[in-house]
């Protein structure tokens, strides 16, 4: 059975490794697990330095494509991978998340009737001017198996006519990528070259369009970090969007002296300075659920979030654009006053195994 995985932004490789590691268990019985890389993103600190961190092979195929617009980037990724499925004719394709790289190799595996699976299926965020909305919807309505990391995915699916059949609630395999690194993220010295104290400092990450790329938006984002710098450090690794529109806005230099910048982080490194901060502020949407696993307090700000259990069961808060309450919160989450949360039903570290076993069951009925 030969199967094909996307990888094409950096939310992305913490999802395949797992399950590239889970489907090696199986390379004596005819699975041959193979990688796509679109090149979305391409720069040795959004990409390559994953590939390392995560020892995974070098993808089997790179497509190259880089940035661009939506559509041209799409289009790009579709014509690509078409070439890659005609050559290789998988018997499935997998894709995770909801970046622009998932919706091209799906749409165009389809289409030339390759069985698709979706990682981290039916979230929803109900706000359809972000474009990771529409890339969630549409490759939903168009997967074979669809692998539900909360309950409320299951639901949203449900209400959009998907087959039950179809649903599998299986956990979070980037929770797997946590669990399996953790002894490898407790050894990085992030917190030494930065001089650090555990608990002593905050994290914040951007790059949301609606965040960013507008200079009102981005400025009043500033005035809050300056804010909250003058309570704790702040830890700022900045997103290439969001650098270019700092820059752009001439907002770079607006950052108070509190506020540590610094290149986008490896995982190990990001993942120990979020273990140990005492709060984080992002509108990411995997931190969200990695704050949560590790019990840090979150503040999320969107007006919206497609990861509700975070909220519910873990340690986030969603203050939309009221950056008034941001600060507010941050005020009391710092001086201790915070929900503590638990870990969600089945993010254990589990999840690429019960999807692989799901998969080998089900493609057995199929002769694959
Ligand atoms: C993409 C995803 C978003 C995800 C995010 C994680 C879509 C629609 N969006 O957003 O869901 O949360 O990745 O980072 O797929 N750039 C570089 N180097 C790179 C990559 C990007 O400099 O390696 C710059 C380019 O100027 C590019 C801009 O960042 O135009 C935006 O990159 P793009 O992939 O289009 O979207 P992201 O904002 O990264």
């Amino acid at each position: 059975m030969k199967i094909i995985s996307v990888v094409g932004a950096r939310p992305n490789f913490m999802k395949i490794a797992p399950l590239h590691f889970e489907f090696q268990k199986f390379s004596n019985s005819n699975v041959n697990h193979l990688i796509c890389h679109t090149g979305q993103h391409y720069d040795e600190q959004m990409s390559k330095v994953f590939f390392d961190e995560f020892e995974l092979p070098v993808p089997d195929f790179y497509l190259g494509v880089g940035s661009g617009s939506h559509a041209e980037q799409t289009a790009k990724i579709m014509i690509e991978f078409e070439k890659v499925l005609l050559n290789e004719k998988p018997d499935l394709v997998i894709v995770v998340g909801d970046v622009n790289s998932t919706i091209a190799c799906s749409l165009t595996a389809v289409k030339l009737g390759v069985k698709v699976v979706h990682i981290e299926a039916g979230l929803r965020s109900f706000d359809r001017t972000m474009p990771e909305e529409i890339n969630r919807i549409l490759t939903d309505a168009i997967s074979d198996f669809l692998f539900v990391t909360e309950k409320s995915g299951i639901q949203n699916l449900l209400k959009e006519g998907i087959d039950k059949d179809k649903i599998f609630f299986v956990g979070n395999v980037m929770i797997d990528s946590l669990v399996k690194f953790m002894p490898i993220i407790q050894t990085s010295n992030i917190l030494y070259n930065l001089q650090l104290d555990r608990s002593d400092y905050c994290v914040v990450t951007l790059h949301r369009p609606s965040n960013v790329d507008n200079v009102i938006s981005l400025k009043r984002l500033v005035d809050l970090i300056n804010e909250v710098s003058k309570i704790k450090k702040v830890i700022f690794p900045i997103h290439p969007r969001t650098k270019n529109n700092l820059e752009r806005f001439n907002l770079f230099y607006s950052l108070n002296h509190n506020t540590i910048i610094s290149e986008p982080l490896g995982y190990n490194d990001f993942v120990s300075l979020i273990k140990d901060s005492a709060l984080v502020l992002t509108d990411s949407g995997g931190i969200q659920e990695e704050t949560t696993y590790l019990g840090v307090p979150c503040i999320t700000l969107r007006n919206t979030t497609e990861r509700p259990v975070t909220i519910e069961v873990g340690t986030n808060y969603l203050v939309g654009d009221n950056l008034d309450l941001a600060y507010e919160l941050a005020e009391k989450v710092l001086k201790g006053d915070y929900k503590k949360g638990q870990v969600p039903e089945l993010w254990d570290g589990k999840a690429s195994e019960r999807i692989v076993k799901t998969l080998m069951e089900k493609l057995t009925i199929y002769n694959l």
